[in-house]
């Protein structure tokens, strides 16, 4: 039997990012995974994909509506080969995890592929191609997530679908219906409307994105809907039918009454559960809270204290970069080191075009807290940057605490905040003030001058170009 150090089971960005910092501190590494691929959700089935379908409908975008502008004409018809859209994508996907495979042979990780399941707390059943069983002093559980849905929804995958399968359409919907303005139906619903399709968003709650600032819900709901995607706030679903090749949905609105939708898909994103599934987890005394998700401690160490449990599969933001995070924080802890992370500093992103980010406190939390708060906007359209390329929606907001002037939340949503968050994430880690980022050169012109001037106007309310 062969015998490790830590045994990693599932290889998304937790999982794979855990291994490698495993590896890296001396310790033999096993990462186990189900499937063929490497990179779990994220890689196969989430943020690569989505991206790349995001790059390429905006592409299509720019050259239906924007070339002009510029005076790029061309001769004959734009046409869209979507084939060829969703075949680069796989190509991107494909390449990116193989990179993942690279990584473990670099790193000397013994790749497992098959479902891992506890047989105890030290021993780990492998069940694939070649089965085996494996002695693991210490265990990562990284498995993850899988979509959620609604208890009256039948998910047949074909019409009534999840993320997974719009990203790999065979055809551009006419109507996709989405259920959930949350960041996957934005995303995906930017790409299709993009593509030509007529798109819903029936959210439950009264504005899109209902965890991030109001004022960024706002002004991406005003952008989205200038480019003809169709919102439906406050709305219950309560039916959703397929008939043959037409998907019918009902839904409440607030003054109760029933509302009805016809189009030929309906994409479900209502947010996603953790996955367990086939772990065993009982047989090594790891146990599940109320949510479905791994029970763990501050050290992200479940009941059973050689078992450790990151990323998607334990509380907290469902994102690559968090789940991340975890992996290198639980490989230190156990080579002895004390690593921390502040996860009130994990950015959030949606990246529609204007992209949105955040980081910090939202307005509202601050509201609930009563921290008395100073803020700085600044509107992108007062950038020369932003006019030079045509993308003036969107503002940057900083909020800084009323008496020490200390940055508490960045919040903006213009080209290319998904970047220009990472200035707001080093500053907060610095705990720097609002008039520190306003003392600092940014080199014109560029987009990144907004957060400056969010700075100054949060300083002493002396933005210059406003
Ligand atoms: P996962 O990536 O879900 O990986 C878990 C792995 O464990 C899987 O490969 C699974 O097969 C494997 N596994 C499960 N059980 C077992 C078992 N018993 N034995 C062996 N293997 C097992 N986040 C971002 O930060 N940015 C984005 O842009 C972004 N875009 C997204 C777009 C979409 C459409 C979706 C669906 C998600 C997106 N996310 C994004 C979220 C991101 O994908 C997840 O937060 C991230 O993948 C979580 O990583 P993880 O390692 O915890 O789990
Ligand atoms: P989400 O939590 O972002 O959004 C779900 C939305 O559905 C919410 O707005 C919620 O109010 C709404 N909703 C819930 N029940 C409803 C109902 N019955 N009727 C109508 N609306 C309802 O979840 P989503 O979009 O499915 O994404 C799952 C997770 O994947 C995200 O939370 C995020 O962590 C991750 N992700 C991250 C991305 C990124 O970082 N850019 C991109 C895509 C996904």
């Amino acid at each position: 039997m062969k015998k490790y150090d830590v045994a990693v089971i599932g290889s998304g960005p937790g999982g794979y990012v855990a291994a490698i910092r495993c590896a890296q501190l001396g310790m033999k590494t096993a990462l186990v995974e189900k499937y063929n691929t490497l990179g779990g959700t994220c890689l196969n089935v989430g943020c690569i994909p989505s991206k790349s379908l995001l790059d390429s409908s905006h592409h299509y975008e720019s050259a239906q509506k924007h070339f002009s502008d510029h005076g790029i004409e061309f001769q004959g018809e734009l046409k869209i080969n979507f084939k060829q859209m969703i075949d680069r994508k796989a190509a991107v996907v494909e390449q990116t995890t193989k990179g993942v495979d690279y990584l473990m042979n670099k790193n000397k990780i013994d790749v497992l592929h098959g479902l891992g399941s506890f047989k105890d707390a030290t021993h780990i059943l492998v069940e694939g191609e070649h089965s085996q069983t494996i002695e693991a002093k210490n265990t990562i559980i990284a498995t993850g997530s899988k979509p959620a849905t609604l208890p009256f929804i039948e998910l047949d995958k074909e019409r009534v679908i999840t993320s997974t399968e719009a990203l790999k359409f065979k055809e551009i919907p006419k109507h996709l219906i989405v259920i959930g303005g949350g960041v996957i139906g934005l995303e995906l619903g930017q790409v299709y409307r993009r593509l030509g399709a007529e798109v819903s968003v029936l959210e439950y709650a009264d504005r899109i994105t209902p965890v991030m600032d109001a004022g960024l819900s706002r002004e991406l709901m005003k952008v989205m809907k200038k480019q003809g995607v169709k919102f439906y706030l406050s709305h219950g679903v309560t039916k959703v039918e397929r008939k043959a090749e037409v998907v019918h949905v009902t839904a409440t609105d607030k003054k109760g009454v029933e509302v009805n939708f016809k189009g030929d898909y309906c994409l479900v994103s209502v947010g996603r559960k953790p996955y367990t599934e086939g772990l065993n987890t009982q047989a090594a005394g790891v146990q599940i809270n109320e949510r479905g998700q791994i029970a763990v401690n501050n050290h992200l160490q479940t009941t059973t204290s050689n078992i450790y449990a990151i990323g998607d599969v334990v509380q907290g933001a469902m994102l690559a970069h968090k789940a991340e995070e975890e992996g290198v924080v639980v490989a230190e802890f156990l080579e002895g080191q004390k690593p921390h992370i502040d996860y009130n500093l994990i950015p959030n992103v949606i990246y529609t075009w204007p992209e949105v980010a955040a980081v910090g406190k939202t307005e509202e939390e601050l509201k609930k807290q009563g921290v008395a708060y100073k803020t700085g906007q600044f509107p992108m359209r007062a950038l020369g940057r932003a006019r030079a390329s045509m993308d003036i929606d969107g503002f940057v907001k900083i909020l800084a605490d009323a008496k020490t002037d200390e940055i508490l939340g960045v919040h903006m949503i213009g080209a290319r905040a998904a970047d220009l968050i990472a200035e707001a994430v080093t500053a907060m880690e610095f705990r720097a003030s609002a008039e520190d980022i306003a003392r600092m050169s940014h080199s014109h012109p560029t987009y990144a001058e907004a957060v400056k001037e969010a700075a100054l106007a949060a300083t002493e309310d002396r933005s210059i170009h406003t």
